[in-house]
């Protein structure tokens, strides 16, 4: 990150705690612009609010429908994408007696269907421009 000499466009997931809000936070102090997504609308505006180069975009990265609506919104803001952050997850732990195999696909949903599905936003500068996705855990 520190490496960058021009301000990237970045979409980020999970912003709200932990890893993605830490690094929302420095990503917006370093002068990127961001898009900053997760469920909490209220936390992502107090992130936002005070940098002009930070919008919030609120959204289930499990819904489908919604996360292929993010191409309007990402494209509005940022006109294209530099890079894309899919850090939006979820720690459950299974219990080794009682394999709950909702559980696994919720948790797999979140990590790797979600970004599959982002990587198909009908915005036209994305395929393009997007060289790196991150997945984690
Ligand atoms: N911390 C670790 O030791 C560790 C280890 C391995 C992997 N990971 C992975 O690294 C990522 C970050 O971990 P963390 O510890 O920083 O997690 P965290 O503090 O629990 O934060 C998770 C973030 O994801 C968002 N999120 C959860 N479900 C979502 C959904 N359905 N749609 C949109 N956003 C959603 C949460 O915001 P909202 O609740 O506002 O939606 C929050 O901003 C996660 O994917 C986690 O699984 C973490």
């Amino acid at each position: 990150m520190s490496t960058w000499k021009t301000p990237q466009r970045i979409w980020l997931t999970g912003a709200t705690s932990g890893i993605g809000e830490a690094l929302a936070r420095k990503l917006i102090a370093q002068g990127h612009h961001v898009v900053l997504s997760a469920r909490n609308a209220e936390a992502l505006e107090a992130l936002c609010q005070g940098h002009p180069h930070a919008y919030p975009l609120p959204l289930d990265i499990s819904d489908r429908a919604a996360v292929l609506k993010a191409g309007d919104a990402l494209r509005e803001r940022l006109g294209a994408l530099d890079l894309a952050l899919f850090n939006a997850g979820t720690c459950e732990y299974l219990d080794a007696q009682q394999f709950d195999m909702d559980l696994v696909e919720r948790v797999l949903n979140l990590i790797y269907s979600a970004p599959c599905t982002a990587s198909k936003l009908p915005c036209p500068c994305y395929a393009k421009r997007v060289k790196r996705v991150y997945l984690p855990g």
